[in-house]
């Protein structure tokens, strides 16, 4: 949800600026801007569109500069226009602010700067900043003691950089909540929402903590608390599967990601076993345990509900991220609460999980991105290791999430290896399920793809995977989709059945087999098509997806990956962009 960076150092800043804009879009793209410092001026171009059409437009490559910031926006306070993209000004022009999250409190700052005499110009939450550090900097602040001054005065959640000509040289930058990392390769420093923008460059970064302000300058990198006393800081080394951020010769980051997957299940495996199995008894011996998440990653844990009640006999609950609070009076000191997120810093979950915190719950993640909020925040942190996941839609993330719901399912009953062992041989059946249905899958997005409406079904364990089917198809294609149990069609949607609606049917040769094929049946009675995706085929199935046949409690992750590349392959037919659907953003960092 937005992206931003910085840079100073001996180098063009434009073209580093530029290039992590493009890194970061993962984030946000309805508009984009820069800033720089040169020549005692302060240059800003900025306009609504994707990244590509604003360079082009505004010619932004040509901006001179050795010290500038960027911005990509995904938009929450005032719509997608040129006026509200950021970097965002004060009255005189002075002062460049780029922010990532939302300043709470803006209208009632907003009328207390107008009331003495300050002009805006967007709707925009983020033009309060430039605003308040203005009037510090008038009083003669350097720009880190105008930061340290406003900041108290700022609620919500937020990270920004901001550069003034009243202070040039610098780039100054301050978080609470969101994400702000430091990556230093003397004398080129940068800041950015994600190490991602940078890691070409430097593998060294430096967190900064809540309310802590960082200055850069060409001279070096300077911490400071929220008193403004100077903090020491060790850079840490950035693992390298992080860094990498390139298609590998795939036409979208998507298709890469899907196809990594078998990679991604063979290396999940590498965890420290026996740490691995204390968590899994800690879960074991809460008195309740609740599972929280968003999205995709909520799907995982429904599966996850389901593993720990058939291998542990643990039953649990899962509560979707932003619905956590309202349950937070049943959290206490014998609950574990286990926070589900790729990004690790999904606003929901990481609200969520202060709140089990502050009630005295066990917190235990599961999160990919390294030192992200959420892995800070949790008593116990298990890594998906899967490496940087670029496209908005979530695929190899989910696979792992499974995989380590999967592990620590069975390390309550003392078989991690065992369940190691099984996803080890999996990652071959991962592949035989591309292979198999790729060009079936194509054909079908080709038939399909002027259809209005998908109906995903599943019993068990592949529920959530018949709704992850739908998110997927949803997200990218921007067909309307549902994913549900199977048993809960003739309570509404049945209603929706036509001749030729396309009924997506998960019902491997398990123990939800028969009667999910029975309910399969009553949709195509009322005309619908039927595709299948099973081991096992039937005359049912107008189109049949075939998977291998695997451990009855490992089917969701065969079955999942069909359905990502169906979607994959919808959006691509539709003429959609799949790693950038609009109106969404890969990391939510606002509630
Ligand atoms: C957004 C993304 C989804 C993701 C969800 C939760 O909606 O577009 O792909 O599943 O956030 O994200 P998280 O990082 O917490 O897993």
């Amino acid at each position: 949800m937005c992206g931003i960076i910085g840079y100073c150092g001996q180098k063009p800043a434009v073209p580093i600026v530029l290039e992590a804009l493009k890194r970061l879009e993962y984030r946000g793209y309805d508009s984009a801007g820069i800033a720089s410092l040169y020549d005692g001026r302060l240059l800003i171009r900025k306009d609504a569109g994707k990244i590509d059409e604003v360079i082009q437009k505004h010619d932004l490559a040509s901006l001179p500069g050795i010290v500038a910031i960027g911005h990509t926006r995904w938009a929450t306070h005032g719509a997608v226009t040129q006026f509200n993209a950021h970097p965002h000004s004060d009255c005189g022009g002075r002062v460049a602010v780029v922010h990532n999250g939302i300043i709470e409190n803006n209208q009632q700052l907003r009328q207390e700067l107008t009331k003495i005499g300050h002009k805006f110009t967007s709707e925009t939450d983020t033009e309060i900043i430039p605003h308040l550090l203005e009037d510090e900097l008038k009083n003669g602040c350097s720009l880190e003691q105008a930061v340290l001054n406003i900041a108290p005065r700022l609620e919500g959640s937020y990270a920004f950089l901001g550069i003034s000509l009243d202070d040039p040289g610098k780039i100054i930058g301050t978080r609470k909540t969101i994400p702000l990392i430091v990556g230093t390769d003397a004398p080129d420093y940068y800041v950015s929402s994600d190490a991602l923008a940078f890691s070409q460059y430097t593998n060294r970064v430096m967190s900064l903590e809540d309310n802590e302000v960082v200055v850069l300058t060409q001279k070096g990198i300077e911490f400071f608390d929220a008193q403004g006393n100077k903090l020491v800081k060790r850079a840490r080394k950035l693992d390298h599967s992080w860094a990498e951020s390139h298609k590998g010769g795939y036409q979208h980051f998507m298709l890469k990601e899907i196809m990594e997957q078998a990679q991604a299940l063979s290396q999940i495996v590498h965890q420290d076993e026996k740490r691995f199995t204390n968590i899994a008894l800690d879960i074991l011996r809460a008195r309740q345990v609740i599972i929280t998440a968003c999205g995709t990653s909520r799907y995982a844990a429904l599966v996850g509900r389901y593993l720990f009640s058939r291998v542990g006999k643990k039953f649990c609950d899962v509560v979707m991220a932003s619905e956590f609070g309202y349950f937070a009076d049943s959290v206490d000191k014998s609950t574990v609460v286990i926070a589900v997120s790729q990004s690790g810093e999904t606003a929901d979950v990481v609200e969520g999980v202060k709140a089990a915190r502050d009630a005295g719950a066990q917190v235990i993640s599961i999160v990919n991105r390294p030192n992200s909020i959420l892995a800070d925040l949790s008593h116990q942190v298990i890594y998906l290791n899967c490496g940087s996941e670029i496209a908005v839609a979530a695929t190899k993330s989910f696979l792992s999430q499974l995989a380590i719901f999967y592990l620590l399912s069975f390390a309550m009953v003392n078989s991690f290896d065992e369940a190691a062992a099984r996803l080890t041989d999996l990652s071959g059946d991962i592949t035989k399920v591309l292979n198999w249905n790729k060009s079936e899958l194509i054909k079908l997005s080709q038939k399909l793809k002027d259809k209005s409406a998908f109906y995903y079904i599943a019993r068990g364990i592949n529920f959530a995977i018949a709704s992850e089917g739908a998110l997927k198809l949803k997200e990218i294609s921007y067909i309307h989709a549902e994913g549900m149990p199977a048993g809960e069609l003739k309570h509404g949607t049945l209603a929706l059945i036509e001749l030729g609606t396309p009924v997506v049917v998960i019902c491997p040769a398990d123990y939800t087999f028969l009667e999910t094929l029975s309910n399969a049946m009553e949709t195509k009675s009322r005309g619908a098509y039927i595709i299948g995706v099973s081991d096992k085929e039937s005359d049912i199935y107008d189109s049949w997806i075939r998977i291998p046949e695997v451990d009855e409690l490992l089917y969701p992750m065969v079955a999942v990956v069909p359905l990502q590349l169906l979607a994959y392959y919808l959006a691509i037919n539709r003429g959609c962009d799949p790693d950038k659907p609009r109106n969404l953003a890969k990391s939510v960092t606002v509630k």
